[in-house]
């Protein structure tokens, strides 16, 4: 686990921003060269080709990038789901492509919590089903757990539901409660708020920005929507599989100012 000191009056990190100016934060994924090629030979698409950068404990990082810039990619990496073609990927100061199978299965329950761009629900299961499968998995009591969960994200009426009887936005916000639902230390979101009018969409990115303070989450989310941009700690660019931009915000705008 990684391990995030306070030092109250203690001298800002040079990269922390305001907010967090009495934090000393640790790295908690840092990429170097990574490279992934999908296909061979001429019909070899680097996906993602050297990228490098670095995520501190606690931070609210955006990714922005056009669509196919390889963002997706990226998240799929962070979140063990695809081997690497090069370079290297630690979270935690883990190698991911050194892991064993049990280490990155043991590392995908604990430590990462996804919210996928296609919600990825299981229609067979209603509403608080597909939450309660995340929560099993990390302790007692996953109906209630996911009861409160569903509450946080405005769906206590829809638990019995099934996705097919949900709009987009709705199964959307199911997807983001899977994914926070077993509190995991690193939160991949792959544009949770696409689906969502402008009210609830705040209403999430809120809820996604309070966690990552209070709980010194770091949460790791993708979007077209610059504006978003705003309320992150740190913004990274992606174009055509490489980073174009990793700027730090030092005077994020709450999500509830945002307009879009
Ligand atoms: N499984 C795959 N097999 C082959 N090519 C892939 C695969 N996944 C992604 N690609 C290619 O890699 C590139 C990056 O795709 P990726 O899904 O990461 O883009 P993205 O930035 O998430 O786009 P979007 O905003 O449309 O979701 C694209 O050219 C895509 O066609
Ligand atoms: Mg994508």
């Amino acid at each position: 686990m990684f391990v995030v000191t306070i030092i109250s009056g203690g001298p800002p990190d040079e990269q922390s921003s305001e907010r967090n100016e009495d934090k000393v934060t640790e790295p908690i994924v840092v990429a170097k060269g990574l490279t992934k090629v999908y296909g061979e030979g001429d019909t070899a698409i680097a996906a993602l080709n050297s990228v490098s950068f670095t995520i501190n404990a606690g931070e609210f990082v955006v990714l922005l990038g056009p669509s196919g810039s390889g963002k997706t990619t990226l998240l799929n990496q962070i979140g063990a789901l695809e081997p690497s073609t090069s370079g290297s990927l630690t979270v935690n100061g883990m190698e991911i492509a050194g892991m064993s199978d049990k280490e990155r299965t043991e590392y995908r329950r604990s430590t990462v919590g996804f919210v996928f761009q296609f919600y990825n629900l299981i229609p067979t299961l209603t509403a608080r089903e597909n939450v309660a499968l995340i929560a099993e998995i990390t302790g007692d009591d996953p109906e209630a757990r996911s009861d409160i969960v569903l509450n946080s994200v405005g769906l206590s009426d829809m638990r019995g539901h099934f996705p097919g009887e949900m709009s987009g936005g709705q199964q959307q916000r199911v997807a983001i409660a899977r994914g926070i639902v077993k509190n995991p230390p690193l939160l991949l979101c792959d544009e949770p708020t696409g689906a969502l009018d402008l009210e609830t969409g705040r209403t999430i990115l809120d809820l996604l920005q309070s966690t990552a303070e209070g709980e010194n989450r770091t949460v790791f989310l993708v979007t077209h929507n610059s504006t978003i941009a705003d309320m992150a700690d740190r913004v990274i660019r992606l174009r055509d599989g490489r980073i174009v931009g990793d700027d730090v915000n030092g005077n994020p705008t709450p999500a509830s100012e945002l307009r879009w």
